[in-house]
């Protein structure tokens, strides 16, 4: 589906941190969002109250933290811009349920919650963030079509630095879950992102144009891909994830817009992924429009059980039927890939799918200890098409293709 167009910012250029204008203070304050005027019923929009809050705290030039009380609290769009005055951690704790309003003529942008052009933020606590999608979801036509409006995101970061989120739940985006777009050190941890099965595009984690980004133990089961890291990502770490419905972990897809970059350095690591349509998938369209770069990722220690797709790479990427030149590989270059320790069931014959690109051949593939069946009976096999240099060690099961 079409990710780039997502993170497209021109929006963010015309925010002003209303922040800047107020005096600095310095106390380190707790920022409630109910001495803001919230009234936390589920019903009164309480979108002017998390602003004013948010403002407040921003102005602080100590450790702020912005707080959400155990209550239900209906928000519209937020935009959580800096920069702000902070020099210690800016925590937001959230206790309590913030629901999205169904009102989508009040998303004028692309995401409900936005962080941008913030420093050591610390998003915290047990509370939910549901993106009342059900009702939206209907009007997305993304999925089968290329030209179509993108629906909200339920958060977005964008231009941060040095974040941690931890302990939060995501529930029934509109669009993708959590969004990350050009954050440098930025680490998600302990999250739970829930939607379901058949809801269109809610993917769970997207990163694009990051460096540094760790996304550990996460409980992921939604309607697409659980994590994709997208175009120009470096030294990007993976562990923990259960993922569970969705489409699996996906690099891409990559190769579709012209400024794309390189993706660099990645780590997926201990990971279990239950009845999803892919296991590992990296993807890219056919016919990009530039030559780029995927390299240096290592897959390492994945559980997949009831998995249609458990080891793919799929260079023909072209969901919408045209507009792909069949005569036009695609120009991501794969290489220094790594698949090492994977076992579990695929509920199709083919579970180590290598599908390469014509004009530029998948290189240094290594594939070591994989032990899938088919349906945890049968045999399954391996299909390849344009892989140069790969090696083959220890357990084959399924067996190579050459
Ligand atoms: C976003 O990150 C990418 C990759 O790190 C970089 O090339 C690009 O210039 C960044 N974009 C902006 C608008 O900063
Ligand atoms: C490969 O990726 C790892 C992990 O992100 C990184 O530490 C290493 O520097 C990368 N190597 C190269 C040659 O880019
Ligand atoms: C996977 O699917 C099976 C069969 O439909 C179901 O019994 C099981 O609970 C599912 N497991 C998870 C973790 O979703
Ligand atoms: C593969 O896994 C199956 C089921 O866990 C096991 O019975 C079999 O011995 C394993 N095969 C190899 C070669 O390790």
């Amino acid at each position: 589906m079409d990710r780039g167009s997502i993170l497209l910012l021109c929006s963010l250029c015309l925010c002003v941190s209303a922040a800047m204008a107020e005096e600095a203070t310095n106390h380190s304050g707790v920022y409630n969002v109910e001495k803001y005027g919230a009234r936390g019923d589920g019903k009164h929009d309480d979108t002017k109250a998390f602003a004013a809050a948010w403002v407040a705290a921003c102005a602080d030039s100590g450790s702020p933290t912005f707080e959400i009380p155990r209550r239900i609290y209906l928000v519209g769009p937020l935009r959580l811009v800096g920069p702000c005055s902070n020099t210690g951690t800016f925590t937001l704790k959230v206790h309590g349920v913030v629901k999205a309003s169904t009102d989508m003529s009040l998303f004028k942008t692309q995401e409900w919650i936005l962080f941008a052009y913030l420093k050591y933020l610390k998003v915290t606590g047990t509370g939910t963030f549901d993106g009342q999608g059900a009702a939206a979801w209907p009007l997305n036509q993304c999925h089968f079509q290329k030209m179509c409006k993108l629906l909200p995101v339920s958060f977005k970061f964008a231009f941060m630095e040095n974040t941690r989120v931890e302990g939060i739940t995501s529930l029934n985006p509109k669009f993708f879950h959590v969004a990350l777009l050009n954050n440098t050190n930025f680490r998600i941890q302990r999250v739970t992102l829930t939607a379901p099965q058949d809801s269109p595009n809610t993917d769970g984690i997207h990163l694009e144009g990051c460096t540094g980004v760790k996304i550990l133990q996460c409980k992921i089961g939604t309607g697409d891909d659980c994590i994709s890291v997208g175009q120009g990502n470096t030294d990007v770490y993976i562990n923990g994830i259960l993922c569970g419905p969705g489409h699996g972990i996906s690099v891409g897809s990559l190769g579709r817009y012209p400024d794309e970059k390189d993706v660099n350095g990645l780590v997926v690591t201990g990971c279990t992924l239950t009845n999803t349509t892919n296991g590992i998938r990296i993807k890219s369209w056919q016919a990009s429009p530039l030559v780029t770069s995927a390299r240096n990722m290592t897959f390492d220690n994945v559980i997949a059980y009831n998995v249609a797709n458990p080891i793919i790479i799929d260079q023909n990427y072209c969901p919408y039927k045209n507009g792909c030149p069949q005569l036009w590989p695609s120009g991501v270059k794969l290489s220094n890939i790594k698949f090492n320790n994977f076992r579990g069931t695929s509920t199709t014959p083919v579970a180590v799918k290598l599908q390469c690109s014509a004009r530029y051949p998948c290189k240094k593939i290594k594939i070591q200890d994989i032990n899938l069946s088919y349906k945890g009976e049968e045999p399954a096999v391996s299909a390849c098409a344009n892989v140069m240099k790969a090696s083959y060690k220890g357990k084959q099961v399924p067996p190579p293709c050459q």
